[in-house]
């Protein structure tokens, strides 16, 4: 496939509407190429942000993994944050929810904020932070306990429904946005390990919806899936993201174009360009974005 065929299959359009993009890069240049460290081209604010994230940096023991990070996630968009393996975007994206707390040599700098409270703030309720901030991970981890018991698992612990019948409607209305009522209702008492591994990773997405969340993080939530279960997935994210803000770092540049609003594009811990996702696939406007995309290295 040429160039611009891959970026035009990525963003969904015809060849002809693609911008050209320029010369190749030639070997051995890109080493060269500059990131200046805590300027990210492109767009990384927002008006009305959900989460405001500034000057983050993330270390394990000696190592920075995360470089001068300043970004906006706006209210109920879909942001993806794409770049080659080990350039922080896992890292990045389990900073949301505090997920790094669990690693011990992981610390974390900078100011980050959901809805204006300090998400590492020493009196924060952890627990009360991952109920709205859900993730979603690579490989469907479900319990292994029946498919109703995934899903009522979160509204329990948090005390949601004080009635059985109040459980059974959160447990419905959780499959039925996760697109796996009809595949699910007539056995809902048997074991989650049993489904596939599409319906596995849609009865993830069904249990962090349950507890109402209001982001979604999801790390590669597709790269162990089938296409078509990949397919239904990417539908159901276009689907939620009219309730819910979504954060998915993918691999797939194709991914990242379908599903997502804006696209990030990290490099060694750097973020270097935030931009409308159409944009970044077919003008971008830093050369490490370009040389990524169009698959000179990755
Ligand atoms: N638990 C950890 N302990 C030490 N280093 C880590 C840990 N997790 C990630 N890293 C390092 O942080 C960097 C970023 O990793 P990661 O966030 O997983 O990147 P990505 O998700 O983009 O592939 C890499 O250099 C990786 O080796
Ligand atoms: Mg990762």
């Amino acid at each position: 496939m040429s160039v611009n065929e891959t970026i035009a299959s990525a963003v969904g359009t015809q060849e002809e509407t693609i911008i050209p993009v320029k010369d190749p890069i030639e070997e051995g240049k890109r080493e060269s190429i500059h990131v200046e460290e805590g300027k990210t081209v492109g767009k990384p604010f927002a008006d009305d942000p959900k989460f405001k994230l500034r000057n983050v940096e993330v270390f394990y023991g000696q190592d920075r993994a995360i470089k001068d990070i300043s970004l906006d996630i706006a209210r109920n968009e879909v942001i993806s944050f794409i770049g080659p393996s080990g350039c922080g975007k896992s890292t990045f994206l389990r900073c949301l929810n505090r997920m790094n707390d669990s690693i011990d040599i992981c610390r974390i700098k900078g100011q980050l904020m959901l809805d204006d409270e300090d998400i590492y703030h020493s009196k924060k309720d952890v627990v009360e932070l991952r109920a709205r901030v859900g993730m979603v991970f690579q490989k469907p981890n479900p319990f292994p306990k029946s498919i109703y018991d995934n899903v009522a698992y979160g509204p329990r612990i948090h005390g949601l429904a004080n009635r059985k019948s109040d459980l059974d409607d959160i447990v419905e209305n959780s499959l039925r946005k996760a697109g796996l009522w009809d595949e699910a209702k007539d056995r809902l008492d048997a074991i989650a390990t049993g489904m596939s591994g599409g319906q596995q990773q849609r009865l993830c997405i069904a249990r962090a919806i349950a507890v109402s969340p209001e982001v979604i993080l999801m790390d590669e939530p597709c790269s162990a899936l089938d296409p078509i279960a990949t397919a239904r997935v990417e539908e159901l994210i276009a689907e939620m993201s009219e309730s819910y803000t979504i954060v998915i770092v993918t691999h797939s540049m194709q991914q990242a174009a379908r599903v997502s609003h804006r696209t990030a594009y990290f490099h060694l811990g750097h973020l270097v360009e935030v931009n409308e996702t159409n944009k970044v696939f077919t003008s971008p406007e830093h050369e490490l974005t370009e040389s990524y995309i169009t698959g000179r290295f990755g």
